[in-house]
C-alpha cells in the first residue's frame, strides 16, 4: 500500500428532511449567498425547503449556472460576493452548481485573476466557506476539493483541487433524486462507477481494503443502478422501495470520490480528462463522454492493467474461465452493457460524431499538456488517438 493521509471535513446529513439542518450550520451572523441552477430546486421543492431553514438568515441569491459551470457565469457571482461581502456561500444543486460555488469561494478571495487557478495551478490561499445541498448524485463534488470549470471563449474545461473549497457540510437526501430526467440519472450512475474504476483499475500495490470498498460500491451501483429505470421501482406505490434504491445509488456516489477508495493506491484519471475534452468542444454530458472513452481505454491498457483487469472481471463480474484475453475482452463488454443497462449510450456515433473527431480532440489534449496521461502516464497520444478512432 503507498503512504497517504486522508481526512476528509465535511460533515454528510443524509436521508430524509435533513435540508432543514443547514439552518444549525450556517452561523446566524452569516451573510449567506445560494447559488444554483436553471431552476430545478424551485420545481421541486428544495428551494422552498433551504428558504424556510434560513428563514433568520440574512439571504442573497444567485441563479443561472449551466451545466459544465462556466468561468464567465461564475465571475458575476464573484463580483457580488465581494460586493455584499458574503461569508457564506450554499450551493443548492448538482455538481455543476457545486463546483462553481466552489470556484466562487476560492476566486471571491483570490489576490490575481482567478483563472489563473486552473490555467496555471495558482494556488489557492483562502475561499468564502461553503456549504452544500446535494440534488443529483455523481460527481461526489458535494465531499471532495474538487472543481471543473470550463472557459467558453476559449473552450477549456479544466480542474483545481483545494482542501479549502471542499464543502463544510453536504445534506443529502434521497428524495431528491424523484424529479431526476432518465439523462441525469443515467449521469449519475455512470459518473460514479467511472470515479471508482480510475481509482481501483491500475496497478496492484495491495491495497486489500480499497480494493474491496471500491468492489463494494462497483456491485451495489451494479445491483441498484438499473432499479432507478424500472417499472416495478418507478410507480407510484412503491414509494418506500424506491426511496431505499435512491439512498443507495445517493450514497454509492458520494463515497466514489469522497477521498477513501483513492488513498494509498495509484490513480488513472486518463478517461476523464479525455472526456473532459470531448465536453469542452462538444458539448456532450460528461458521464456520457466517460461511457464511451472507458471500455476502449481498458482495452488499449490492457497490459499495463492486466493484474487489476483480470480481478474485476472475476470478482465484479464472476469471469474466471479462458485465457487472459478473452476473459479481459468479456469484462469489458460486460462493463458496456452495464452502462446500456442504465440507458447509457457509448459511442461517439451515438451523438451523430465521427472520425473528424480524433483530430480536434487530440489537438485540445496536446495544447493543455495532456500527453501522458494514467497511473503510469502510459496513456500518450498514439493510445489517446487509438481510443478515440475506436469510440467512433
Ligand atoms: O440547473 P438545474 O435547473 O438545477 O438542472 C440541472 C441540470 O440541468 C439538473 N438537475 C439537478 N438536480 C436536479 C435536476 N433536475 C431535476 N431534479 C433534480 N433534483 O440536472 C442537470 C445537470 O446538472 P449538473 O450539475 O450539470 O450535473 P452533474 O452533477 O453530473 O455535474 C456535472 C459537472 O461536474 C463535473 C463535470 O465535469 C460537470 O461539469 N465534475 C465534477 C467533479 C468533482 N467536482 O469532483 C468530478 C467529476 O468527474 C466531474 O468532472
Ligand atoms: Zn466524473
Amino acid at each position: 500500500m503507498l503512504n497517504f493521509t486522508f481526512s476528509n471535513k465535511t460533515r454528510i446529513h443524509f436521508g430524509e428532511q435533513q435540508i432543514s439542518q443547514v439552518a444549525k450550520e450556517i452561523p446566524l451572523s452569516a451573510k449567506v449567498l445560494i447559488t444554483y441552477g436553471g431552476g430545478s430546486i424551485k420545481k421541486n421543492g428544495v428551494y422552498d425547503q433551504v428558504i424556510d431553514a434560513l428563514s433568520e438568515h440574512k439571504v442573497f441569491e444567485f441563479s443561472g449556472i449551466e451545466p459544465n459551470p462556466s468561468y464567465e457565469k461564475s465571475m458575476e457571482a464573484i463580483a457580488l460576493v465581494k460586493q455584499e461581502n458574503i461569508d457564506f456561500i450554499l450551493a443548492v444543486g448538482g455538481g455543476s452548481v457545486i463546483d462553481a460555488s466552489k470556484f466562487i469561494a476560492a476566486g471571491a478571495l483570490f489576490n490575481g485573476e482567478p483563472w489563473d487557478i486552473l490555467a496555471k495551478g495558482a494556488t489557492v490561499e483562502a475561499a468564502v466557506a461553503l456549504g452544500a445541498v446535494l440534488t443529483l448524485p455523481a460527481t461526489g463534488s458535494e465531499s471532495n476539493g474538487g472543481s471543473v470549470i470550463s472557459k467558453l471563449s476559449t473552450k477549456d474545461k479544466l480542474p483545481f483541487m483545494s482542501d479549502l473549497v471542499q464543502p463544510l457540510f453536504a445534506v443529502l437526501d434521497p428524495n431528491v433524486m424523484n424529479t431526476l430526467p432518465i439523462r441525469q440519472l443515467s449521469n449519475g450512475v455512470v459518473d460514479a462507477y467511472v470515479h471508482i474504476m480510475e481509482q481501483y483499475l491500475t496497478y496492484d500495490v495491495n491495497g486489500k481494503i480499497q480494493d474491496r470498498f471500491a468492489e463494494g460500491l462497483l456491485l451495489t451501483l451494479i445491483e441498484e443502478g438499473p432499479k432507478l429505470f424500472s417499472n416495478e421501482t418507478t410507480t407510484n406505490n412503491n414509494t418506500a422501495n424506491k426511496y431505499q434504491v435512491n439512498a443507495n445509488v445517493m450514497y454509492s456516489a458520494t463515497l466514489a470520490l469522497n477521498g477513501l477508495i483513492g488513498a494509498g493506491v495509484p490513480q488513472d484519471w486518463a478517461t476523464h480528462m479525455i472526456g473532459h475534452e470531448i465536453t469542452a468542444v462538444y458539448g456532450l454530458d460528461h458521464a456520457q463522454t466517460l461511457a464511451i472513452v472507458l471500455p476502449r481505454m481498458m482495452w488499449e491498457m490492457r497490459e499495463t492493467k492486466e493484474a487489476k483487469l483480470l480481478q474485476y472481471a472475476d470478482r465484479i463480474w464472476n469471469i474466471t474461465q479462458g485465457d487472459t484475453q478473452s476473459r479481459i475482452k468479456k469484462a469489458i463488454e460486460k462493463t458496456e452493457a452495464f452502462f446500456h443497462s442504465v440507458q447509457m449510450k457509448t459511442r461517439l456515433s451515438d451523438y451523430n460524431l465521427g472520425e473528424d473527431v480524433v483530430d480536434v480532440i487530440i489537438e485540445q489534449l496536446a495544447r493543455h499538456g495532456m500527453t501522458q496521461l494514467g497511473e503510469k502516464q502510459l496513456v500518450t497520444l498514439e493510445q489517446s488517438r487509438n481510443i478515440l478512432l475506436k469510440s467512433v
